[in-house]
C-alpha cells in the first residue's frame, strides 16, 4: 500500500521506514532540503541503532522516497501521516502551527478522498481543528478522514517498539479509514502479540498523552520517595525492587535519579497540564510531577555544592550528555541543566559521552570533550554522572580512583554499588541511598 509520513523526525523516519520495511510504498517528506538531500544519499539524520540497515535496504528495494514537496506527498497516496513536531510554545501550549500547515497544505493540493492520520503527539481534539483547516482551505467539497495514531516508541529502541509494539492504538470515525489503517498493520498485528485497538480519535489522542504523563508521575513519584529514603537511612533500590515485585506495579520506571527528560514527557506533561488549565480542571497531580523533576535537579547540584564547598576552580568531570543512554538527543537533557550552572560557578568542566558531543557542542561550543570516562576523569576534583551508559558501569574504579586528584563521585542515576565504591575509597553520593563518605576524602 502506498503512505505519505509528513515530517522525518524520530517519530517519521522511524515508522516510514517500518512501514517500507513490512512491504508498503512509503514518501517522506520534510521541509528540511537538507536532511532530505542526506537522506537520499542515506545518510542518517539521527543515531538510532538499527534504522540505517533498513533505510538503507528499502531505498535500494525502491520502497522508501524522500521529498520537499507535500503536494508530492499529497498526490503520492491516499493514507497521510501527520509526524511533525509539536514543540512547546511559549505559553506552555503545544505549539500546533506545523500539525496546521500540513492540514491546509494537504487540502489545498488533494484531488480526492486522502486520510490525514495524526501521529504526533496532539492535545485532545486536535482532529477537530484540523477538519475545520481542511475544510477552510479545500478548493471543491472533496472527501476527507481525520484519524489518530499515536506513537508509543522509545529512542534508543525505537525500531524495535514500532516493530513490535505493546499496542497499537487507532481512533477513526469511518469504516473506510479503519479498514485503511487496519490493513497498514496487518504486518505487524500478525506476526506479533501486540493488541490492535480501535477507538474514537479524542480517545486515541488522550490516551498519548496520559499514558506519558502517568510515566512521568511514576519517575516524580519515585524521586519523591527517593527524598524520603535519604531522610530515614532507607534505600530506594530496595524500596523500589520490593514495590515492583507487585505486578499491579511492575519494575519498569522505578529508577530514581536526576529527573526525566528528553523530547516528550517535559513537553508532554506541560501541554497537558495547560490543556487541563484551559479546560477549567487543574490537574495539580501533574504540577507536582513538574515541580519534584526540576527539584531533583537541584538537589543533586547541592550535594555536589556540599561536598565541594567551593566550586570555583575545581575540576569536575561529567559523564553522560544525552538524555538518556542509547540516543545522541540531548533535548531537555540534565547536562543543559548542570553545564550552564557549573560553567557560571566557574568550575573547570570535562565533558564525556559516547556519541551526545557533536550535538552538545552545538550547544556549548569550546568546552572540553574527552573519548573514554577515564581520560575525561583525569585530575578531577569530582567526577558527576547524569546518563547511565553502559561505558560508565563498566569502568575500571581502581584506574578511576588513581587517575582522579579527589575521589569524589556524585551518581546521578545510581549507576554503582555504594559498598563496592566504599572499597574502593571513594566519596560516592547517589539518590536515595546512604552516601559513603571516605575519611581520606574528608
Ligand atoms: C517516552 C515514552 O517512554 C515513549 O513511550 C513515548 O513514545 C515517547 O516518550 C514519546 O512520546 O515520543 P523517550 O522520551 O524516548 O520515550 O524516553 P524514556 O525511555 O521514556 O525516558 C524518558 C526519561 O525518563 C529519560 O530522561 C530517562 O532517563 C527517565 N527515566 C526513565 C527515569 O529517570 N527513570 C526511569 O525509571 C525511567
Amino acid at each position: 500500500m502506498k503512505i505519505t509520513i509528513i515530517g522525518t523526525g524520530y517519530v517519521g523516519l522511524v515508522t516510514g521506514t517500518t512501514f517500507a520495511e513490512i512491504g508498503h510504498d512509503v514518501m517522506c517528506v520534510d521541509n528540511d532540503a537538507h536532511k532530505v538531500e542526506g537522506l537520499r544519499k542515506l545518510q542518517m539524520p539521527i543515531y538510532e541503532e538499527g534504522i540505517e540497515e533498513i533505510v538503507v535496504r528499502n531505498v535500494k528495494a525502491g520502497r522508501l522516497h524522500f521529498s520537499t514537496s507535500i503536494k508530492e506527498g499529497t498526490e503520492f497516496s491516499e493514507v497521510i501521516f501527520i509526524a511533525v513536531g509539536t514543540p512547546l510554545g511559549h505559553d506552555g501550549a503545544a505549539n500546533m502551527s506545523y500539525v496546521e500547515r500540513v492540514g491546509r497544505e494537504v487540502a489545498q493540493n488533494m484531488k480526492s478522498y486522502r486520510l490525514l492520520v495524526e501521529k504526533s503527539t496532539v492535545i485532545v481534539n486536535t482532529n477537530e481543528y484540523i477538519k475545520r483547516t481542511m475544510n477552510k482551505y479545500l478548493k471543491e467539497s472533496i472527501p476527507f478522514d481525520i484519524a489518530s495514531n499515536p506513537e508509543f516508541l522509545r529512542e534508543g529502541t525505537a525500531i524495535k517498539d514500532a516493530f513490535s509494539p505493546d499496542r497499537i492504538v487507532v481512533g477513526v470515525e469511518s469504516e473506510h479509514a479503519a479498514a485503511l489503517l487496519r490493513e497498514i498493520y496487518e504486518p505487524i498485528v500478525k506476526s506479533g502479540k501486540c493488541e490492535y485497538l480501535e477507538m474514537d480519535i479524542a480517545s486515541a489522542e488522550l490516551t498519548k498523552h496520559a499514558a506519558n504523563s502517568f510515566l512521568a508521575m511514576k519517575i516524580s513519584f519515585i524521586n519523591a520517595v527517593s527524598r524520603i529514603c535519604e531522610l530515614t537511612g532507607a534505600d530506594i533500590k530496595q524500596v523500589a525492587y520490593g514495590m515492583g515485585l507487585d505486578k499491579r506495579i511492575g519494575h519498569h520506571f522505578l529508577n530514581a535519579g536526576v529527573g526525566y527528560g528528553g523530547s516528550c514527557f517535559p513537553k508532554d506533561v506541560d501541554a497537558f497540564v495547560h490543556m487541563g488549565d484551559e479546560l477549567g480542571y487543574s490537574l495539580d497531580l501533574l504540577k507536582e510531577v513538574q515541580r519534584i523533576n526540576v527539584k531533583q535537579k537541584e538537589h543533586i547540584m547541592r550535594k555536589l555544592q556540599q561536598e565541594m564547598w567551593v566550586i570555583e576552580d575545581k575540576t569536575i568531570a561529567i559523564w553522560g550528555l544525552a538524555f538518556k543512554p542509547g540516543t545522541d538527543d540531548i533535548r531537555e537533557s540534565p547536562s543543559l541543566f548542570f553545564v550552564p550552572r557549573l560553567l557560571e560557578k566557574k568550575a573547570h568542566l570535562r565533558l564525556w559521552d559516547p556519541i551526545a558531543v557533536a550535538k552538545f557542542e552545538q550547544a556549548h561550543p569550546g568546552l572540553k570533550y574527552f573519548d573514554t570516562p577515564l581520560e575525561c576523569a583525569e585530575g578531577a576534583d569530582a567526577v558527576l554522572i547524569l546518563t547511565e551508559w553502559p561505558q560508565v558501569k563498566e569502568v575500571d574504579l581502581k584506574k578511576l580512583r588513581s587517575t582522579m586528584k579527589c575521589p569524589i563521585i556524585i551518581d546521578g542515576r545510581n549507576v554503582f554499588e555504594p559498598g563496592i565504591m566504599a572499597k574502593h575509597g571513594f566519596t560516592y553520593h547517589s539518590v536515595g541511598r546512604r552516601p559513603v563518605l571516605h575519611p581520606g576524602a574528608r
